[in-house]
């Protein structure tokens, strides 16, 4: 190789380097494991480390000895044949005994950490109830009569305990920053439990193919303070907005707005908006907590990190009119005869019992829609009622839209799509 080829591919090959490198050290990775926020995290990670110095050191001796008997034994004079060591007990023993001792130095804490991490949970441990579908999670609060999806909402410093299984195939419940991985598996009950240690929102995955849309199966967990999690529990235990009498939505709302965040929100706190009025107050200029105190108890989308928000693109062929303008009340009206009250449960709205997809009851104070993949606003709702298909790869969710299937039963207007998109946006 002559020296200007050797250049030419030098000074790219170096600026690569370099840049990875600089991009290494510059950029805030959130899914990460090597930065545990609970005592789950932080076993796997001394583990994780203790494990990866005793291989370096290992490496390092093994090279040198390697590279030291390279040079003191390498044939200076000529071919004679190697000094033949066949049937050396002692050397025998000796590669027998070393690897022996280096696994008993791996099993003995890989040991400690798999009792630890697989121990029950303290009793007092906050309950969940974790169920895998294709392709989205399903999120049961025992304790508390909470159903809800894709967004877990945890109380720091307090464990919580997964009870994990799966409608379906098998899935992997996975926070990177949080905890290790954990199959969902038939016919069997698996657990997993960690106590977060600081109040932030985090990104979960499915870690296990399952299907078409396995790397579109994703969710939230947001870490708050244990009073902001009293306050969004007790909200979603309540009934869906719009379907209990507005006087009790009424004092509710005042009381929810006095005095930064709810610890008091265990009262009725139901619906505090009604359809066609979706706006939820604004939250107050200096949160003591990071949850807001807005209709819903739910984490302030204003405070999410930009790395929550999902940037999906949606397919381009798939259009929505711009100039229809939903109204939550036809929303409403239409939503309780629709063909989504057979997959779909509201609480509140007694036609709405299904329980093959999400539970919507307050689908609006959500972050996101479609297992995670899009941010749940008015635009992505509407795409993606009309089209679910589409917007996911395998989606069971069918697609409503009159314009992709044609004038049969079951398919709706995008004003139709727009009135259902304002009515499930209106459920906070
Ligand atoms: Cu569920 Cu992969």
């Amino acid at each position: 190789m002559t020296r200007d080829l050797r250049m030419r591919w030098l000074t790219p090959a170096l600026a690569l380097l370099l840049a990875v490198g600089l991009s290494a050290c510059n950029t805030f990775t959130p899914n990460t494991i090597f930065g545990a926020h609970s005592e789950f995290g932080h076993s796997v990670d001394v583990l994780t480390r203790k494990l990866l110095y005793l291989g370096l050191l290992v490496f390092v001796l093994v090279e040198a000895l390697l590279l030291f008997i390279l040079v003191k034994f390498r044939d200076k004079d000529g071919n004679r044949e190697a000094k033949q060591i066949h049937g050396n007990t002692t050397l025998e023993i000796g590669w027998t005994l070393v690897p022996a001792v280096i696994l008993a130095f791996i099993a003995v804490p890989t040991i400690k950490t798999i009792f630890e991490t697989q121990a029950r949970a303290v009793p007092n441990a906050l309950q969940v109830e974790v169920i895998g579908h294709q392709w989205w999670w399903e999120f049961r609060y025992p304790q508390y009569g909470v159903v809800t999806a894709n967004e877990l909402y945890l109380p720091v410093g307090r464990t919580a305990n997964f009870a994990l299984t799966t409608k379906d195939v098998i899935h992997s419940f996975w926070v990177p920053q949080l905890n290790g991985k954990r199959d969902l598996i038939s016919n069997h009950t698996n657990y997993i439990w960690f106590t977060p240690d600081s109040a932030f929102a985090w990104n979960g995955f499915c870690a296990e193919y399952c299907g078409t849309s396995h790397a579109n199966m994703r969710f939230k967990v947001f870490t708050v303070a244990p009073a902001e999690f009293e306050a969004w529990a007790a909200h979603q235990k309540t009934n869906a907005v719009g379907s209990t009498p507005p006087a009790n939505a009424i004092a509710a709302d005042s009381g929810k707005q006095a005095g930064g965040p709810v610890v008091t929100a265990a009262a009725p706190a139901t619906g505090t908006t009604t359809p066609g009025n979706a706006k939820a107050p604004a939250p107050p200029a200096t949160p003591v907590m990071l949850v807001s105190d807005t209709a819903s108890s739910t984490y302030p989308r204003a405070k999410l990190p930009e790395w929550v928000i999902p940037k999906t693109p949606t397919p381009a062929a798939l259009t929505f009119d711009a100039n229809v303008e939903g109204d939550a009340a036809r929303g409403a009206t239409l939503f309780k005869t629709a063909p989504c009250i057979a997959c779909h449960t509201i609480r509140g709205v007694p036609t709405a019992a299904g329980i093959v997809g999400p539970n919507l009851t307050h689908v609006g104070s959500r972050t996101t829609i479609a297992g995670g993949l899009y941010p749940n606003d008015l635009k992505h709702l509407q795409l993606w009622i009309k089209n679910a298909p589409a917007m996911k790869p395998g989606s069971l969710m069918p697609l409503f839209g009159k314009a992709e299937k044609g004038d049969t039963p079951g398919v709706y207007t995008d004003q139709q799509i727009a009135d259902l998109a304002a009515y499930l946006s209106s459920l906070k």
